[in-house]
């Protein structure tokens, strides 16, 4: 029998405030022009003075929940994937469950930066799979402007805020030739790369929560690199190639790593979702951010194949490969 992980609901929440490039050039020396020719990006969404990384998850994990026609009982595992936790501990997850009314199962949260929400997919795909869980809520929540220099104009223009998830649930294929679901997840990374992308702060280090540091142009050689390399080796896994990818999900980063990537892999840049030019770069976010808005404007059809892949602080990378 063949016990696979299939994704049955999505939500999104974005905080109401849009911050455009105009309003950035007016803080720090950087233009319109620039930010969208070197990144993509047009625009942010930024989260209101005491809106928490909760609350964005909060509204997504709900949306989720009525997308999958199912109610929090029926839930039995989060893992919310973020690196701009509400506090030190307890973990923001715990919220998440609090405030569904969720009492049963187990609700915590990882980090992998960029590549969290790859990385909080695999592990509920392997709860599900081992049948610790049925029915899991992954969620990707970041409140990046929280830990941004806003006087860096090389990091602060990048970042946005928001939040996805999706309701991931067991589902048994044994007689299908094709089964639907996570068909395979590959996580990859490499702690020499500290340096490139950090936070340089932290409970104990400086006792103080810091601000995100960037060699941008160092990661991003690394990214176009180990997001074409981690997606062959998603394709190898399942004797597929680049032909036979309908949606290609990736983080937003950077809107020229994306064309690099499509480029490298003679990927139609038609198949890859883009939502880097409204939501910016929001971390483990991105990914069921664009996910949302393929699934919610009908491009990704059930038994499509897509593929989702990330590269993040770590360095951290990875993919995950589904029949839709
Ligand atoms: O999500 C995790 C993974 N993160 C990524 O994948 C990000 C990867 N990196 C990148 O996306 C790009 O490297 C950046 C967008 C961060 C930077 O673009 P770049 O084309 O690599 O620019 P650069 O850092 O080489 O800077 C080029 C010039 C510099 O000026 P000089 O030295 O040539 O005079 C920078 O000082 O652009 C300048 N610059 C800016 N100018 C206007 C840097 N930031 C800005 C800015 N506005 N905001």
């Amino acid at each position: 029998m063949t016990r696979r992980s299939v994704v049955t609901g999505c939500g999104r929440y974005l905080p109401e405030r849009i911050v455009t490039n105009d309003e950035l050039a007016k803080r720090v020396d950087t233009s319109d022009e620039w930010i969208q020719q070197r990144t993509g990006i047009c625009e942010r969404r930024i989260a209101a003075d005491g809106e928490k990384t909760s609350d964005l998850a909060i509204n997504a994990a709900q949306k989720a929940l009525s997308s999958a026609g199912i109610s929090a009982d029926d839930v039995d595992l989060i893992v919310l994937a973020t690196a701009t936790p509400d506090e030190t501990f307890p973990a923001t997850a715990t919220r998440v469950q609090a405030a569904l009314g969720m009492t049963k199962g187990a609700a915590f949260d990882i980090q992998a930066v960029c590549t969290g929400f790859i990385y909080a997919l695999n592990i509920a795909d392997n709860f599900i799979r081992l049948g610790q869980a049925n029915t899991a809520l992954v969620i990707g929540a970041e409140t990046f402007s929280r830990i941004l220099d806003w006087e860096d104009r090389s990091t602060c223009v990048l970042f946005g805020d928001g939040a996805g998830a999706i309701v991931l649930q067991g589902t048994d294929n044994s007689d299908s030739a094709a089964p639907r679901g996570i068909l395979s997840n590959h996580l990859h990374s490499d702690g020499r790369h500290h340096d490139c992308l950090y936070v340089d702060g932290g409970p104990s280090s400086t006792q103080t929560v810091g601000h995100l540091r960037m060699e941008g142009p160092e990661v991003f050689k690394h990214a176009v690199n180990n997001m074409a390399s981690v997606l062959g080796e998603a394709l190898a896994a399942n004797d597929m190639t680049a032909e036979d990818i309908d949606w290609l999900v990736p983080h937003q980063a950077n809107k020229r790593i994306l064309d690099s990537t499509a480029r490298k892999l003679k990927l139609s840049r038609e198949k890859v979702v883009i939502t880097i030019d409204r939501h910016a770069n929001t971390s483990a976010a991105s990914i069921p951010l664009a996910l949302y808005e393929a699934i919610t404007d009908g491009r990704i059809q059930e038994d499509d194949i897509v593929v989702m892949e990330a590269m993040g602080g770590g360095f951290t990378w990875g993919a995950s490969l589904i029949r839709w």
